[in-house]
């Protein structure tokens, strides 16, 4: 299959021209097909939400277990009322101050939702995200656009088009080039068909932000448990994930410990033959002797470092990089996240110093 890469950034062509191709990439979405679309987290893997046969082919293209379910995107508030049963008011509270946004939410599921949408469960996840072209991309798609990061199944999520193209190419009719997102870590999910909201994933939205608007919100013991037997509610937390081929090791503690450390392992695996990648940080980068260093972001600004978190990665594999020693990162605010996805990519292996 023949993958067309279809720009929509504002350069030079103009609104018309642009909301003309994303209304193209509507109808194909309208015909069963797949659209990979820029939201404000991550790049996305679209398909008609409500309609099976699509669905599947997101698993298809993915290589995605089919227990694992997707996140229904819509871009109005009352179309919500058709694909759940019941929304909570704290639940309308959250969706008043933060959609569109990143933020998911988990419903008890309509009828018109198929369980082939929601990997066979009852619940639904809904997001409405903040960016322009998904937004209109949703309305001419027909409303109920399922969307999982547009990645191949276990890698790290794209945050470029370029990212889509690696692991969608041949496999997908259409990706539509937005550039690159502006936060890069996927949404915050707070599922809903529990008594007190339970927070499946963490993200840009923070449990403290979440707080002040609705009071009480639990946090899924699964996400910091290394014990196999409390497994986390989501499905997609279970397994290794937002990996790179190669072995990632995180090296936490102050940081000048740390980098010492960093240096020696890094010697370590350059005197045994292996290419080793370090992930510093502005403030760091200039104190490592071996291996290939780069920075994720500056320290000052926690965002800057979950934007270049996924693209880092994927640049290490294409380097072919063996090993990778990173530094880590306080967990306060978008830090929690970072960390929760570090920690996954690094298969929870972590050096104190
Ligand atoms: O930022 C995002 O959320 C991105 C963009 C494209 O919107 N999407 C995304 O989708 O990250 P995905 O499929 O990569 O992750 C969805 C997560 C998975 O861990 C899945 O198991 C969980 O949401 N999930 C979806 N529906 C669920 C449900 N009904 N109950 C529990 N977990 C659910
Ligand atoms: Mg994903």
């Amino acid at each position: 299959m023949e993958t067309a890469i279809v720009n929509i950034t504002d350069d030079r062509q103009g609104k018309e021209a642009i909301r003309e191709k994303i209304h193209a990439a509507g109808q194909l979405i309208r015909q069963g097909g797949l659209v990979a679309f820029p939201t404000e987290t991550v790049y996305g893997l679209g398909a008609d939400a409500l309609n099976p046969l699509a669905s599947e082919r997101i698993y298809k293209a993915k290589g995605r277990p089919s227990d694992n379910p997707l996140i229904i995107h819509i871009s109005n508030l009352e179309d919500l009322d058709q694909i759940v049963t019941e929304v909570p008011k704290q639940a309308r509270k959250l969706a008043d101050k933060f959609w569109p946004g990143p933020l998911t939410m988990i419903f008890e599921k309509s009828d018109i939702v198929p369980l082939e949408t929601t990997g066979g469960l009852q619940t639904v996840a809904v997001r409405m995200p903040d960016h322009p072209a998904a937004l209109l991309l949703i309305q001419s798609g027909g409303g109920f656009i399922a969307a999982p990061s547009a990645n191949t199944s276990g890698k790290p999520s794209p945050t470029r088009a370029e990212h889509v193209a690696e692991d969608m190419r041949g496999r997908i009719p259409m990706i539509l080039d937005g550039g690159p997102v502006g936060i890069g870590i996927e949404s915050t999910i707070v599922d809903f068909s529990e008594k007190i909201p339970m927070i499946l994933r963490p993200g840009y939205i923070t449990a403290e932000m979440i707080q002040e608007v609705i009071g009480e919100i639990r946090i899924d013991p699964g996400l910091a448990s290394e014990n196999e037997e409390i497994r986390p509610k989501a499905p997609g937390m279970k397994y290794r994930h937002y990996a790179p081929r190669a072995d990632l090791i995180l090296v936490s503690g102050p940081k000048e410990r740390v980098q010492k450390k960093i240096n020696e392992l890094a010697k370590k695996a350059e005197e045994e033959g292996k290419s080793a990648g370090i992930i510093g940080t502005e403030e760091t980068r200039d104190g490592y002797r071996y291996g290939i260093v780069k920075s994720i972001g500056t320290r000052t600004d926690a965002d800057s470092i979950a934007r270049h978190l996924y693209g880092i990665l994927r640049e290490f594999d294409q380097l072919d990089v063996e090993i990778i020693y990173s530094e880590s990162f306080s967990a306060s605010g978008i830090g929690q996240a970072i960390r929760n996805r570090m920690l996954k990519a690094a298969g929870h292996q972590v050096i104190e110093v």
